[in-house]
């Protein structure tokens, strides 16, 4: 490889290229205020073979759940509360029973049948109060939070 290029999944990339990126990734950092995120709530929606449940269904939980934590403001960072949520939808988790199947982490909870109701207990209970939905939770397996060491250098590169 030569000093101008970098390769990445097997492609060459011009050296500006790379440092473009490199900026385009920091001012998304910044922008997403991704360092600030409490938690982290993927969603089975829009997959492309449904299986947990149909398309339909799963896109209203989707909207529902965009929705609340817009109005609730808990998709931002705001002085005095750090409950900052990101969302993301997934194609799929690979659980695909008893959907629209989410998980929250870092807590590591899988809710089943996450439809706009329980969403709705959720989002009170689990994401405000703090306490788990025991009764659409299948698993509670918190990550371990063995990058922490190697986040630091990340953010010190
Ligand atoms: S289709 Fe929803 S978990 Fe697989």
């Amino acid at each position: 490889m030569s000093h101008n290029q970098a390769e990445l999944s097997g492609r060459k990339i011009p050296e500006n290229t790379k440092f473009s990126a490199k900026k385009v990734l920091s001012n998304s950092v910044d922008s997403l205020e991704l360092s600030k995120i409490q938690r982290h709530i993927f969603l089975c929606a829009d997959q492309t073979i449904p299986k947990c449940c149909s398309k339909q269904p799963s896109l209203e939980s989707w909207e529902y759940l965009k929705n609340r934590l817009k109005e609730l403001k808990l998709d931002q960072t705001q002085e005095n509360n750090p409950n900052y949520i990101f969302r993301t939808k997934a194609n799929c988790l690979r659980v695909c029973c008893s959907g629209p199947i989410m998980v929250i982490y870092p807590d590591g909870v899988w809710y089943r049948q996450a439809t706009p109701e329980v969403i709705e207990r959720i989002i009170q209970e689990h994401l405000i109060g703090n306490k788990v939905v025991e009764e659409y939770a299948f698993l509670l397996h918190p990550l371990p939070n063995c990058f922490q060491n190697v986040g630091e250098q990340l953010i010190e590169a």
